[in-house]
């Protein structure tokens, strides 16, 4: 099984876990995006009836493509009943890195406000430890970027400044904000490196969520496997 099946199967379960009435987090990336045209389907074929809050205007064009009828933090009572998102790397300890798709912000701010944060995977991203492949995103501040970026080399980390593919200059997020990529030879204590970074001026946040994630659904060729906090 390739990574595209994979992915596939494991958007396409959380789908079926989607009952109606539900609010629901909409992820960022391409396994969610299986979730989002498999939500879409259900509500055509079987008149499920779902709302759905975008973490991204990525997420937003395809769930209106979809025709999933969508709503804002604001206009829930209450919590969330569910968030379907990707992630970049999962620990056995069910903490992530995000951001691969620089939405990472909107993602914790949904996925925080529902009941049940249920992450989407191929088998590639589980890692024994987080940022042994991929750098920590971290959005910022224009005006802050070299700061932190001097900051983060003192703590023995390499910031690069995430560029833009067919735009010159850095990705700008749907926040107005950019992205610094930062390599750590491995992350020790996420919980720690959560706060010190949340702590740096110019920081809006970044894609380490430590303790959110309620369930993991790994696509595998053997089928589903799912993974419970
Ligand atoms: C978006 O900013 C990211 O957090 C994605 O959710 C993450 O990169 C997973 O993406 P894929 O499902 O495309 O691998």
């Amino acid at each position: 099984m390739g990574q595209s099946a994979a992915k596939r199967l494991a958007g396409e379960t959380a789908a079926q876990w989607i009952t109606s009435g539900m609010h629901i987090g909409l992820g960022t990336g391409s396994t969610t995006a299986y979730a989002i045209r498999a939500i879409g389907r259900r509500i055509r074929e079987e008149g499920l009836m779902v709302r759905g809050v975008p973490t991204s205007s990525s997420a937003e064009l395809l769930a209106r493509e979809h025709g999933l009828p969508l709503c804002s933090l604001d206009n829930v009572t209450g919590l969330l009943d569910v968030a379907l998102d990707g992630a970049d790397e999962v620990s056995p300890a069910l903490d992530l890195i995000k951001g691969r798709g620089a939405a990472h912000t909107c993602e914790k701010l949904v996925a925080r406000q529902a009941k049940r944060f249920v992450v989407l995977i191929d088998p590639s991203k589980q890692v024994d430890q987080l940022g042994s492949k991929m750098p920590l995103p971290i959005e910022v501040m224009p005006m802050a970027a070299g700061v932190i970026m001097r900051s983060l080399d003192a703590m023995g980390a390499k910031g690069e400044l995430r560029m833009g593919l067919r735009k010159d200059g850095p990705v700008v997020t749907d926040q107005g904000f950019w992205v610094i990529d930062a390599w750590f030879d491995k992350i020790d204590n996420p919980e720690v490196l959560d706060s010190v970074i949340l702590a740096m001026p110019g920081v809006l946040d970044h894609g380490l969520f430590v303790q959110i994630a309620t369930d993991v659904i790994v696509g595998t060729p053997d089928g589903v496997q799912v993974l419970t906090r």
